[in-house]
Protein backbone atom coordinates (compact mmCIF):
# COMPACT_ATOMS: atom_id res chain seq x y z
CA UNK A 1 0.00 0.00 0.00
CA UNK A 2 1.21 3.35 -0.85
CA UNK A 3 0.33 7.09 1.14
CA UNK A 4 0.09 8.83 -2.90
CA UNK A 5 -2.21 6.31 -3.94
CA UNK A 6 -4.51 6.96 -0.79
CA UNK A 7 -4.28 10.79 -1.38
CA UNK A 8 -5.44 10.31 -5.20
CA UNK A 9 -8.20 7.23 -3.99
CA UNK A 10 -9.45 10.45 -1.47
CA UNK A 11 -9.28 13.34 -3.04
CA UNK A 12 -11.06 12.02 -6.15
CA UNK A 13 -14.10 11.41 -3.63
CA UNK A 14 -13.16 7.91 -3.46
CA UNK A 15 -14.21 5.53 -0.17
CA UNK A 16 -11.07 4.67 2.14
CA UNK A 17 -11.17 1.18 2.98
CA UNK A 18 -10.38 -0.55 6.18
CA UNK A 19 -7.08 -1.70 5.04
CA UNK A 20 -6.14 2.31 3.76
CA UNK A 21 -7.31 3.74 6.95
CA UNK A 22 -4.96 1.28 9.22
CA UNK A 23 -2.24 1.71 6.75
CA UNK A 24 -2.44 5.63 7.39
CA UNK A 25 -2.98 5.77 11.36
CA UNK A 26 -0.16 3.25 11.94
CA UNK A 27 2.21 4.58 9.57
CA UNK A 28 1.45 8.05 10.61
CA UNK A 29 1.54 7.12 14.42
CA UNK A 30 4.97 5.76 13.94
CA UNK A 31 6.74 8.50 12.07
CA UNK A 32 6.67 6.65 9.01
CA UNK A 33 4.25 9.20 7.02
CA UNK A 34 5.26 12.93 6.62
CA UNK A 35 2.96 15.58 8.21
CA UNK A 36 2.91 16.96 4.66
CA UNK A 37 1.25 13.85 3.29
CA UNK A 38 -1.62 13.69 6.79
CA UNK A 39 -2.47 17.38 6.30
CA UNK A 40 -3.34 16.85 2.56
CA UNK A 41 -5.18 13.44 3.51
CA UNK A 42 -6.80 15.73 6.63
CA UNK A 43 -7.99 18.13 4.16
CA UNK A 44 -9.36 15.79 1.45
CA UNK A 45 -11.13 14.00 4.26
CA UNK A 46 -12.26 17.63 5.25
CA UNK A 47 -13.99 18.27 1.32
CA UNK A 48 -14.68 15.09 0.46
CA UNK A 49 -15.94 13.86 4.21
CA UNK A 50 -16.14 9.96 5.57
CA UNK A 51 -18.95 7.45 5.78
CA UNK A 52 -20.45 5.70 8.76
CA UNK A 53 -17.89 2.88 7.56
CA UNK A 54 -15.25 5.01 7.19
CA UNK A 55 -15.80 7.28 10.49
CA UNK A 56 -15.95 3.77 12.43
CA UNK A 57 -12.64 2.56 10.76
CA UNK A 58 -10.95 5.66 11.75
CA UNK A 59 -12.19 5.24 15.19
CA UNK A 60 -11.23 1.71 15.80
CA UNK A 61 -7.64 2.42 14.43
CA UNK A 62 -6.95 5.46 16.26
CA UNK A 63 -8.04 3.84 19.44
CA UNK A 64 -5.80 1.03 18.75
CA UNK A 65 -3.13 3.21 18.09
CA UNK A 66 -2.76 3.36 22.04
CA UNK A 67 -3.02 1.57 25.68
CA UNK A 68 -7.12 0.22 25.73
CA UNK A 69 -7.65 0.43 29.68
CA UNK A 70 -9.63 -2.33 31.18
CA UNK A 71 -11.47 -1.04 33.71
CA UNK A 72 -13.22 -4.59 34.81
CA UNK A 73 -11.68 -5.09 38.10
CA UNK A 74 -13.77 -2.14 39.48
CA UNK A 75 -17.50 -2.99 40.37
CA UNK A 76 -20.02 -1.48 39.01
CA UNK A 77 -21.11 0.17 35.74
CA UNK A 78 -18.53 2.72 34.89
CA UNK A 79 -20.40 5.87 33.20
CA UNK A 80 -17.94 8.38 31.18
CA UNK A 81 -18.81 11.50 30.35
CA UNK A 82 -17.39 13.78 27.51
CA UNK A 83 -18.32 17.62 26.39
CA UNK A 84 -17.30 18.74 22.90
CA UNK A 85 -16.20 21.73 24.98
CA UNK A 86 -17.08 25.15 25.86
CA UNK A 87 -16.27 28.28 28.03
CA UNK A 88 -17.25 28.14 31.89
CA UNK A 89 -18.41 24.26 31.10
CA UNK A 90 -16.79 23.34 34.50
CA UNK A 91 -19.32 20.25 34.52
CA UNK A 92 -17.37 17.55 35.43
CA UNK A 93 -16.58 19.00 38.77
CA UNK A 94 -20.35 18.38 39.14
CA UNK A 95 -21.68 15.45 37.65
CA UNK A 96 -18.63 13.22 38.55
CA UNK A 97 -19.35 13.86 42.42
CA UNK A 98 -23.14 14.04 41.67
CA UNK A 99 -23.05 10.46 40.01
CA UNK A 100 -20.24 8.99 42.31
CA UNK A 101 -22.47 9.76 45.30
CA UNK A 102 -25.58 7.96 43.88
CA UNK A 103 -23.49 4.55 42.98
CA UNK A 104 -21.69 4.96 39.64
CA UNK A 105 -17.98 4.72 39.55
CA UNK A 106 -16.85 7.27 37.73
CA UNK A 107 -13.32 6.76 36.25
CA UNK A 108 -12.42 10.05 34.01
CA UNK A 109 -9.44 11.27 31.91
CA UNK A 110 -9.79 14.74 31.16
CA UNK A 111 -7.86 17.34 29.02
CA UNK A 112 -6.27 20.58 29.59
CA UNK A 113 -7.58 24.05 28.18
CA UNK A 114 -6.28 25.41 24.96
CA UNK A 115 -6.85 28.75 23.63
CA UNK A 116 -10.05 30.49 24.77
CA UNK A 117 -11.88 26.77 26.23
CA UNK A 118 -11.30 25.84 29.83
CA UNK A 119 -10.03 22.29 30.59
CA UNK A 120 -10.82 20.04 33.30
CA UNK A 121 -7.56 19.28 34.83
CA UNK A 122 -6.46 22.87 34.73
CA UNK A 123 -9.46 23.75 36.89
CA UNK A 124 -8.53 21.01 39.48
CA UNK A 125 -5.07 22.01 39.73
CA UNK A 126 -7.11 25.47 41.03
CA UNK A 127 -7.41 23.24 44.18
CA UNK A 128 -3.83 23.37 46.68
CA UNK A 129 -1.97 20.16 46.19
CA UNK A 130 -4.73 18.25 44.06
CA UNK A 131 -2.80 15.42 42.29
CA UNK A 132 -3.82 14.62 38.33
CA UNK A 133 -1.25 12.85 37.32
CA UNK A 134 -1.05 9.13 39.11
CA UNK A 135 -0.08 5.55 38.28
CA UNK A 136 -2.41 3.53 36.65
CA UNK A 137 -2.60 1.68 40.04
CA UNK A 138 -3.53 4.44 42.37
CA UNK A 139 -5.90 5.29 39.46
CA UNK A 140 -8.16 2.38 40.07
CA UNK A 141 -7.26 2.05 43.65
CA UNK A 142 -9.21 5.53 43.96
CA UNK A 143 -12.11 4.82 42.17
CA UNK A 144 -12.34 1.45 44.16
CA UNK A 145 -12.27 3.64 47.43
CA UNK A 146 -13.98 6.77 46.69
CA UNK A 147 -15.85 5.71 43.65
CA UNK A 148 -14.36 8.68 41.66
CA UNK A 149 -11.09 10.18 40.83
CA UNK A 150 -10.36 12.30 37.62
CA UNK A 151 -6.58 12.43 36.03
CA UNK A 152 -5.36 14.23 33.20
CA UNK A 153 -5.67 12.25 29.93
CA UNK A 154 -3.13 9.43 29.88
CA UNK A 155 -0.24 9.69 27.40
CA UNK A 156 -0.95 6.28 26.33
CA UNK A 157 -4.34 6.88 25.16
CA UNK A 158 -5.18 6.87 21.49
CA UNK A 159 -1.25 7.92 20.16
CA UNK A 160 -2.74 8.61 16.94
CA UNK A 161 -5.18 11.35 17.99
CA UNK A 162 -2.18 13.24 19.74
CA UNK A 163 -0.66 13.72 16.70
CA UNK A 164 -3.54 13.98 14.39
CA UNK A 165 -4.98 16.74 16.44
CA UNK A 166 -2.41 18.72 16.57
CA UNK A 167 -1.71 18.75 13.29
CA UNK A 168 -5.25 19.11 12.19
CA UNK A 169 -5.24 22.53 14.63
CA UNK A 170 -2.71 24.09 12.40
CA UNK A 171 -4.09 23.04 8.91
CA UNK A 172 -7.65 24.15 9.87
CA UNK A 173 -9.26 20.63 9.74
CA UNK A 174 -10.48 20.75 13.23
CA UNK A 175 -14.05 21.49 12.55
CA UNK A 176 -15.22 18.00 10.18
CA UNK A 177 -17.50 16.03 11.93
CA UNK A 178 -16.11 12.50 11.10
CA UNK A 179 -12.35 13.76 12.09
CA UNK A 180 -14.03 15.15 15.60
CA UNK A 181 -16.50 12.10 16.23
CA UNK A 182 -13.11 9.42 15.81
CA UNK A 183 -10.93 11.82 17.77
CA UNK A 184 -13.46 11.99 20.58
CA UNK A 185 -15.15 8.42 20.57
CA UNK A 186 -11.12 6.81 19.93
CA UNK A 187 -10.16 8.41 23.00
CA UNK A 188 -13.85 7.55 24.69
CA UNK A 189 -13.52 4.45 23.75
CA UNK A 190 -10.08 3.02 24.65
CA UNK A 191 -11.30 4.66 28.57
CA UNK A 192 -12.15 1.55 29.10
CA UNK A 193 -16.07 2.53 30.69
CA UNK A 194 -19.24 0.63 29.97
CA UNK A 195 -21.62 3.67 28.99
CA UNK A 196 -20.27 6.88 27.14
CA UNK A 197 -22.56 10.13 28.12
CA UNK A 198 -21.74 13.12 25.64
CA UNK A 199 -22.82 16.28 25.81
CA UNK A 200 -22.75 18.21 22.21
CA UNK A 201 -21.96 21.67 22.42
CA UNK A 202 -24.27 23.80 20.27
CA UNK A 203 -23.74 28.06 19.32
CA UNK A 204 -21.03 30.88 19.20
CA UNK A 205 -18.50 29.55 21.57
CA UNK A 206 -19.02 25.38 19.86
CA UNK A 207 -17.67 23.69 17.10
CA UNK A 208 -20.80 23.21 15.78
CA UNK A 209 -22.08 26.82 15.09
CA UNK A 210 -26.27 25.24 14.44
CA UNK A 211 -28.59 23.03 15.93
CA UNK A 212 -28.30 21.03 12.54
CA UNK A 213 -24.51 20.32 12.45
CA UNK A 214 -24.59 19.79 16.49
CA UNK A 215 -27.39 16.77 16.20
CA UNK A 216 -25.34 15.37 13.47
CA UNK A 217 -22.34 15.03 14.92
CA UNK A 218 -24.42 13.68 18.18
CA UNK A 219 -25.94 10.93 16.34
CA UNK A 220 -22.39 10.16 14.65
CA UNK A 221 -20.87 10.25 17.77
CA UNK A 222 -23.53 7.49 19.42
CA UNK A 223 -23.66 5.68 16.36
CA UNK A 224 -20.29 4.30 16.48
CA UNK A 225 -20.50 4.29 20.56
CA UNK A 226 -23.14 1.92 20.07
CA UNK A 227 -21.62 -0.15 17.01
CA UNK A 228 -18.49 -0.33 19.56
CA UNK A 229 -20.78 -2.33 21.88
CA UNK A 230 -21.07 0.30 24.57
CA UNK A 231 -24.45 2.48 26.03
CA UNK A 232 -24.12 5.36 24.31
CA UNK A 233 -26.45 8.30 24.32
CA UNK A 234 -25.62 12.36 23.99
CA UNK A 235 -27.30 15.80 24.64
CA UNK A 236 -27.39 18.69 22.10
CA UNK A 237 -26.64 21.73 24.62
CA UNK A 238 -26.74 25.63 24.16
CA UNK A 239 -23.32 26.97 24.19
CA UNK A 240 -24.13 30.41 22.29
CA UNK A 241 -23.19 31.71 25.88
CA UNK A 242 -20.71 31.19 28.71
CA UNK A 243 -22.29 28.58 31.02
CA UNK A 244 -22.48 29.58 34.84
CA UNK A 245 -21.31 32.92 35.58
CA UNK A 246 -17.57 31.68 36.83
CA UNK A 247 -15.25 31.87 33.93
CA UNK A 248 -11.65 30.71 35.12
CA UNK A 249 -9.82 27.99 36.80
CA UNK A 250 -10.59 28.84 40.77
CA UNK A 251 -13.42 30.58 40.53
CA UNK A 252 -14.77 27.72 38.24
CA UNK A 253 -13.99 25.30 40.98
CA UNK A 254 -15.87 28.00 43.82
CA UNK A 255 -19.17 27.71 41.12
CA UNK A 256 -18.84 23.90 40.89
CA UNK A 257 -19.20 23.07 45.04
CA UNK A 258 -21.85 25.76 45.56
CA UNK A 259 -23.86 23.93 42.62
CA UNK A 260 -23.39 20.86 44.51
CA UNK A 261 -24.93 22.57 47.36
CA UNK A 262 -27.82 23.04 45.28
CA UNK A 263 -26.85 26.99 45.45
CA UNK A 264 -25.13 27.16 41.68
CA UNK A 265 -26.47 29.42 38.84
CA UNK A 266 -29.72 27.80 37.15
CA UNK A 267 -28.11 26.89 34.12
CA UNK A 268 -25.28 25.13 35.07
CA UNK A 269 -27.67 23.47 37.64
CA UNK A 270 -29.71 22.46 35.00
CA UNK A 271 -27.38 20.73 33.01
CA UNK A 272 -25.55 19.08 35.51
CA UNK A 273 -28.51 17.58 36.95
CA UNK A 274 -29.49 16.59 33.50
CA UNK A 275 -26.69 14.72 32.46
CA UNK A 276 -25.95 13.54 35.83
CA UNK A 277 -29.59 12.20 36.00
CA UNK A 278 -29.17 10.04 32.96
CA UNK A 279 -25.60 8.86 33.97
CA UNK A 280 -27.41 7.18 37.07
CA UNK A 281 -29.64 6.08 34.63
CA UNK A 282 -27.13 4.19 32.55
CA UNK A 283 -25.16 3.02 35.56
CA UNK A 284 -28.30 1.44 36.51
CA UNK A 285 -29.42 2.99 39.57
CA UNK A 286 -32.43 4.76 38.74
CA UNK A 287 -34.69 3.10 36.45
CA UNK A 288 -35.62 6.05 34.31
CA UNK A 289 -34.07 9.49 33.74
CA UNK A 290 -36.38 11.23 35.66
CA UNK A 291 -35.96 9.18 39.07
CA UNK A 292 -32.24 9.51 38.02
CA UNK A 293 -32.26 13.34 38.42
CA UNK A 294 -34.10 12.91 41.27
CA UNK A 295 -31.84 10.86 42.74
CA UNK A 296 -29.17 13.58 42.15
CA UNK A 297 -30.98 16.15 43.65
CA UNK A 298 -30.89 14.75 46.61
CA UNK A 299 -27.67 14.52 46.89
CA UNK A 300 -27.33 18.04 45.90
CA UNK A 301 -29.59 18.81 49.07
CA UNK A 302 -28.59 16.34 51.29
CA UNK A 303 -25.06 17.53 51.49
CA UNK A 304 -23.59 13.78 49.72
CA UNK A 305 -22.27 15.38 46.39
CA UNK A 306 -20.26 18.09 48.31
CA UNK A 307 -18.81 15.44 50.84
CA UNK A 308 -18.28 13.33 47.77
CA UNK A 309 -16.12 16.25 45.97
CA UNK A 310 -14.21 16.40 49.19
CA UNK A 311 -13.64 12.73 49.63
CA UNK A 312 -12.30 12.67 45.91
CA UNK A 313 -9.70 15.66 46.84
CA UNK A 314 -8.65 14.44 49.68
CA UNK A 315 -7.66 10.96 48.21
CA UNK A 316 -5.97 12.93 45.36
CA UNK A 317 -3.74 14.78 47.83
CA UNK A 318 -5.78 17.91 47.43
CA UNK A 319 -6.60 20.18 50.26
CA UNK A 320 -9.91 18.96 51.19
CA UNK A 321 -10.75 22.21 53.20
CA UNK A 322 -11.45 24.21 49.66
CA UNK A 323 -15.00 22.75 50.09
CA UNK A 324 -15.69 24.96 53.06
CA UNK A 325 -13.34 27.77 53.13
CA UNK A 326 -12.80 29.33 49.43
CA UNK A 327 -10.06 31.72 50.93
CA UNK A 328 -7.85 28.56 50.08
CA UNK A 329 -7.57 28.83 46.67
CA UNK A 330 -5.53 31.10 45.09
CA UNK A 331 -6.34 34.49 45.50
CA UNK A 332 -6.06 36.93 42.72
CA UNK A 333 -4.35 40.80 43.85
CA UNK A 334 -6.40 43.01 41.25
CA UNK A 335 -10.42 43.12 39.77
CA UNK A 336 -11.92 45.09 37.31
CA UNK A 337 -15.63 45.65 36.75
CA UNK A 338 -17.54 46.32 32.99
CA UNK A 339 -19.93 48.64 33.72
CA UNK A 340 -23.24 48.89 31.21
CA UNK A 341 -23.36 51.99 28.64
CA UNK A 342 -27.02 51.53 28.40
CA UNK A 343 -30.32 50.46 29.97
CA UNK A 344 -32.31 47.17 28.55
CA UNK A 345 -31.70 43.47 28.51
CA UNK A 346 -28.64 41.39 27.72
CA UNK A 347 -29.36 40.23 24.08
CA UNK A 348 -26.25 37.91 23.70
CA UNK A 349 -23.22 37.60 25.50
CA UNK A 350 -20.47 35.74 22.99
CA UNK A 351 -19.36 32.81 24.40
CA UNK A 352 -16.19 32.68 22.42
CA UNK A 353 -14.85 36.24 23.04
CA UNK A 354 -15.51 36.17 26.74
CA UNK A 355 -13.05 33.09 26.31
CA UNK A 356 -10.67 34.97 25.10
CA UNK A 357 -11.07 37.91 27.57
CA UNK A 358 -10.43 35.38 30.38
CA UNK A 359 -7.66 33.86 28.45
CA UNK A 360 -6.08 37.17 28.45
CA UNK A 361 -6.88 37.77 31.66
CA UNK A 362 -4.21 35.19 32.45
CA UNK A 363 -6.80 31.96 32.95
CA UNK A 364 -5.69 30.38 29.47
CA UNK A 365 -2.75 29.27 27.14
CA UNK A 366 -2.41 30.26 24.11
CA UNK A 367 0.73 27.63 23.76
CA UNK A 368 0.49 24.40 25.28
CA UNK A 369 3.76 25.11 27.50
CA UNK A 370 2.23 28.33 28.61
CA UNK A 371 1.83 29.03 32.45
CA UNK A 372 -1.86 29.80 33.68
CA UNK A 373 -2.89 32.32 36.33
CA UNK A 374 -5.20 29.91 38.32
CA UNK A 375 -7.17 33.02 40.21
CA UNK A 376 -7.56 34.68 37.43
CA UNK A 377 -10.83 34.63 35.15
CA UNK A 378 -14.15 36.50 35.01
CA UNK A 379 -17.11 36.38 36.68
CA UNK A 380 -20.67 37.23 34.72
CA UNK A 381 -22.85 39.37 36.68
CA UNK A 382 -25.40 39.74 33.79
CA UNK A 383 -26.53 36.56 31.59
CA UNK A 384 -28.50 36.81 28.54
CA UNK A 385 -32.39 38.29 29.54
CA UNK A 386 -31.63 40.19 32.70
CA UNK A 387 -32.08 43.59 32.46
CA UNK A 388 -29.19 45.79 33.31
CA UNK A 389 -29.05 49.74 33.90
CA UNK A 390 -27.05 51.98 32.64
CA UNK A 391 -23.81 51.82 35.06
CA UNK A 392 -24.33 48.98 36.24
CA UNK A 393 -21.65 45.91 36.93
CA UNK A 394 -22.50 43.83 34.21
CA UNK A 395 -19.13 41.17 34.60
CA UNK A 396 -15.77 41.67 36.71
CA UNK A 397 -12.25 40.78 35.72
CA UNK A 398 -9.96 39.27 37.91
CA UNK A 399 -6.23 38.08 38.00
CA UNK A 400 -2.95 38.88 38.77
CA UNK A 401 -1.12 41.10 36.19
CA UNK A 402 -2.83 44.43 35.91
CA UNK A 403 -1.99 45.18 32.30
CA UNK A 404 -3.51 42.00 31.08
CA UNK A 405 -6.60 42.99 33.08
CA UNK A 406 -7.04 46.29 31.46
CA UNK A 407 -6.80 44.15 27.87
CA UNK A 408 -8.87 41.19 28.78
CA UNK A 409 -11.86 44.47 30.22
CA UNK A 410 -11.82 45.94 26.94
CA UNK A 411 -12.57 42.13 25.38
CA UNK A 412 -14.89 41.37 27.73
CA UNK A 413 -16.83 44.79 26.42
CA UNK A 414 -17.26 43.59 23.13
CA UNK A 415 -18.80 40.45 23.97
CA UNK A 416 -22.08 41.91 25.37
CA UNK A 417 -24.86 42.99 23.21
CA UNK A 418 -27.95 45.39 25.38
CA UNK A 419 -31.45 45.55 23.34
CA UNK A 420 -34.32 47.73 24.16
CA UNK A 421 -36.62 44.95 24.51
CA UNK A 422 -37.20 41.92 26.85
CA UNK A 423 -35.04 39.01 25.28
CA UNK A 424 -35.48 35.41 26.27
CA UNK A 425 -32.67 33.56 27.53
CA UNK A 426 -31.70 30.61 24.94
CA UNK A 427 -33.29 27.03 25.60
CA UNK A 428 -30.61 24.92 27.36
CA UNK A 429 -30.82 21.71 26.93
CA UNK A 430 -31.92 21.03 23.03
CA UNK A 431 -32.23 17.15 22.49
CA UNK A 432 -31.45 13.95 23.57
CA UNK A 433 -30.26 11.54 21.04
CA UNK A 434 -29.67 7.79 21.63
N1 LIG B 1 -12.32 17.39 21.14
C1 LIG B 1 -11.54 16.37 20.77
O1 LIG B 1 -11.01 15.63 21.60
N2 LIG B 1 -11.31 16.18 19.46
C2 LIG B 1 -11.86 16.95 18.51
O2 LIG B 1 -11.64 16.72 17.34
C3 LIG B 1 -12.69 18.02 18.90
C4 LIG B 1 -12.91 18.21 20.24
Amino acid sequence: MNMLEILYHKRDGGKLSKEQIDFFVSQYTKGAIPDYQASALLMAIFFRDLDREETYWLTRAMMESGEILDLADIPGIKVDKHSTGGVGDKTTLIVGPLCASCGVPVAKMSGRGLGFTGGTVDKLEAIPGFQTTLSQERFRQVVRETGICVIGQSQGIAAADKKLYALRDVTATVDNKGLITASIMSKKLAAGSDGILLDVKCGQGAFMKNLEDARKLARAMVEIGKTAGKQTAAFVTDMSQPLGRAVGNASEVMEAIRTLRGQGPEDITLLAKTLAGYMVFMGGKASSHEEGMKKVEDQMKNGGAVRKLKEMILAQGGDGGVVEDFSLFPQPAFRAELKGEETGFVESIRADVIGSASQISGAGREKKEDAIDLSAGIYLQKKVGEPVEKGETLAVVFGNDREKLSLALEKARLAYDIAEKPVKAPELIKELIC
